[in-house]
């Protein structure tokens, strides 16, 4: 997936964007995934906060900001820095594994020892899609502008529809909220074919994979799987120089719109509907909503048939994707 913004808002943009600095650090550095919701827990709240800071005090009020991270916002309005950051970028290690990161979006690459400081040099030493990534870096840097996102979007449909006509395809993520420009192609594929109480169908993801390979829309494939591709589009059929990433998944028929909605987001949407819905007695992720019993048990799966199903089951009033910044 792409890199993660941080939130829209600009009144304490400052310390927003170092807590979500360093919750990537934490994350892929350290795969401290516990430290990494924590920063980027904070950081959210503090997106939200109507005022700006002006202390690690003020700050420690706020849910999620404990003694530490208020410690951190005090040094941080205090000197205009961080020296944990400072240390953090200044750490070759660190830098070349966040900058593998992101370059080949998968979480922890690869343990990179500080002899290794030029990334080329060592390129030999990288795997087959780590070498892509390398290679890519660049474009897979450059934002997708729209029309770009609507000529593939029309092109991966039509070409879904060639296959089989029976398929399911949407893409999510910022373009289907709306956005000017997005980071990368999230296609959510399914087929009546395939539910949750048939057998995987890996059949039905790989005919797709080889089909855009054959008109040769897919040049590269990053990773694949039997319910998941990444693939690189060449540009054959696109009259841009835009390599994206294509991050694509097959999901169950009955679990799909909760896919859907999980990974047309945004990340701060779905937590906030995510907490809604424990609020009314429901579990929610990204492939089911459950009823949660008096014990906290969760339930069977409901049955879901579209979006707004799981806004009506947790009494959340329905908003359009484009609504769903946050
Ligand atoms: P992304 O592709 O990372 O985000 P995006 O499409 O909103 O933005 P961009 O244009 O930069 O690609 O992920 C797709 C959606 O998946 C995201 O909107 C919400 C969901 N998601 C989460 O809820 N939590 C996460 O940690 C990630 C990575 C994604
Ligand atoms: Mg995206």
């Amino acid at each position: 997936m792409s890199k993660r913004k941080a939130p829209q808002e600009s009144l304490n943009e400052g310390i927003t964007d170092f807590l979500v600095e360093l919750a990537n650090y934490e994350k892929n550095v350290n795969r401290a995934i516990h430290k990494y919701n924590a920063y980027r827990k904070a950081a959210s709240t503090i997106s939200k906060y109507p005022n700006k800071i002006k202390n690690g005090e003020e700050a420690k009020k706020l849910d999620g900001v404990g003694a530490k991270i208020a410690e951190k916002i005090d040094e941080f309005l205090q000197t205009g820095k961080l020296r944990k950051l400072e240390k953090i970028r200044n750490d070759d290690t660190s830098s070349s594994i966040n900058f593998l990161t992101r370059v080949t979006g998968i979480g922890y690459v690869l343990t990179i020892s500080p002899v290794f400081l030029d990334l080329k040099k060592i390129e030999h030493k990288l795997n087959h899609h780590q070498q892509i990534g390398l290679k890519y870096f660049e474009e897979f840097e450059k934002r997708i502008p729209r029309a770009e996102m609507e000529k593939m979007e029309t092109l991966i449909l039509g070409e879904l529809g060639k296959i089989d006509t029976e398929y399911i395809g949407t893409i999510c993520g910022s373009y289907r909220r709306g956005a000017a420009s997005s980071g990368d192609i999230d296609i959510l594929l399914t087929h009546p074919d395939y539910t949750s109480e048939t057998a995987k169908q890996p059949k039905l993801l790989h005919s797709v994979v080889e089909h855009l390979e054959s008109i040769g829309f897919v040049t590269d494939t990053l990773s694949k799987g039997d319910t998941k591709f990444m693939v690189r589009p060449g540009r054959l059929f696109l009259l841009s120089n835009y390599l994206v990433s294509i991050p694509s998944r097959l999901i169950p028929k009955d679990q799909y719109y909760c896919g859907v909605l999980y990974f047309t987001g945004s990340d701060i949407f779905n937590k906030n509907m995510r907490t809604h819905a424990l609020e009314k007695g429901f579990t929610l992720n990204e492939y089911t909503i459950r009823p949660l019993g008096v014990t906290g048990v969760a339930g069977e799966p409901l049955m879901v048939d579209s979006e707004r199903d799981i806004f009506e089951y947790i009494h959340y009033k329905y908003r359009e994707p484009k609504d769903r910044s946050e």
